[in-house]
């Protein structure tokens, strides 16, 4: 029999509960990675193999996880990452998840392919939140986007540049999710997965409509059936980008400008030279190229080549509040954290996300104490194992 679980606790826990509550079309999408999923899991082992060295007795009774990014205090050095259809998974979840950040007091980061637009995200508080975005081949939509994020008050611009191409998920294949599924194939990703999942039909498949890419709607002729934003954003990725294109939206964008998606120094140093504020060392989550090293294992290399000239965040793995702090003394200034938030807000909706973040917070707080660290800005790899 399952065990029941009287409260959701780690990060596994709300991933099970996401399971349960998800068409498994859905759940898989988030949960899953490209071709062999073998960079997905090295990403989170990778972290996990890190040994933090225990110290002890030295007045830890005050506990600063606190840290500014961006210009903005944050009561830890987090964002939530940006990930596209999260409102697919719970009602409205990009509203949701932005109300639990503000909570927190940390950033949000809206998808370009987010189901809530942008205005309605900006519409749930005063406080700011960070908008990522690819580059469309209609670059009228790309400066147009801007412009709207610049209107709703985003002063972060966090720009993916590793899905030129798209790398394929072959759970969706799967599941019918991409590729061509023939007419069995679209019952079972569509209304036979869905009823069997009444909550989530309920909750997200009536009260959380309209189920389209909101901040695409403007561009998407005939945008109303999911097929037609589909084909619209296939057409859409751009694999002539290059460096020259940031040089360009470096121009468009005149609030910060964070690089997603940098595995390798040259690029690193490239891009401060086009002058990004900050970068994100990324492997999309293992979700692009499959095989690549995890991000854990190549963070070091990145941050001793850039040395200090821009921002340097990291995602693909984060899964504890104890990953944060391994990210912090291998060399980030902060992390995005992605699939945990989504587990999260699919599992229990904003209520989740704000607890999850607590979690992330506490386990900091302990894992920086037992560390005999009190302040994250003098955390380093002194307080790494390497024995
Ligand atoms: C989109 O960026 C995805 O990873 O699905």
């Amino acid at each position: 029999m399952p065990q029941l679980n009287l409260a959701l606790a780690s990060v596994e826990d709300y991933r099970r509960e996401a399971e349960r509550r998800l068409p498994r079309a859905l759940f898989d999408y988030l949960d899953g990675g490209s071709y062999g999923e073998l960079t997905l899991s090295r990403n989170a082992a990778d972290f996990a193999q890190l040994q933090l060295r225990q110290r002890v007795l030295r007045d830890v009774s005050n506990i600063k996880t606190h840290t500014t990014l961006f210009g903005r205090e944050l009561t830890l050095p987090a964002a939530l990452a940006p990930i596209g259809m999260a409102g697919l998974m719970r009602r409205r979840a990009e509203v949701q998840a932005k109300a639990a950040c503000d909570g927190a007091g940390i950033p949000f980061t809206l998808s370009t392919v987010s189901i809530c637009p942008l205005e309605e995200v900006a519409a749930v508080s005063a406080l700011p939140f960070w908008f990522q975005l690819y580059m469309l081949r209609d670059r009228d939509a790309v400066t147009d986007m801007l412009k709207r994020a610049r209107a709703v008050g985003v002063n972060t611009l966090v720009f993916t540049v590793d899905l030129s191409v798209v790398g394929a998920r072959y759970r969706d294949v799967r599941n019918g999710l991409s590729g061509n599924p023939g007419t069995w194939g679209k019952l079972r990703a569509g209304p036979l997965s869905y009823m069997a999942h009444p909550r989530w039909l309920v909750d997200t498949g009536i009260r959380g409509r309209p189920h389209q890419f909101g901040n695409l709607t403007p561009y998407v002729p005939n945008a109303t059936t999911p097929a037609n934003f589909k084909g619209w954003l296939d057409s859409q990725i751009d694999p002539t980008v290059t460096w020259k294109d940031i040089e360009w939206l470096r121009q468009q964008w005149p609030g910060d400008l964070i690089i997603k998606g940098v595995l390798d120094p040259d690029d690193a140093l490239a891009a401060i030279d086009c002058g990004a504020d900050g970068i994100v060392v990324s492997n999309h989550g293992g979700r692009q190229l499959d095989a690549v090293a995890s991000t854990a294992s190549l963070l070091p290399t990145i941050v001793s080549a850039i040395a200090r000239r821009a921002v340097c965040l990291v995602d693909s793995g984060i899964r504890s509040g104890q990953d944060i702090l391994k990210a912090k003394a291998l060399g980030a200034d902060g992390v995005l954290i992605g699939r945990p938030w989504v587990y999260a807000v699919a599992a229990q909706g904003q209520r989740g996300v704000r607890q999850l973040l607590e979690t992330f917070r506490s386990e900091l707080s302990v894992s920086m104490a037992l560390t005999g660290s009190t302040d994250l800005s003098e955390v380093d790899t002194r307080i790494l194992d390497r024995g």
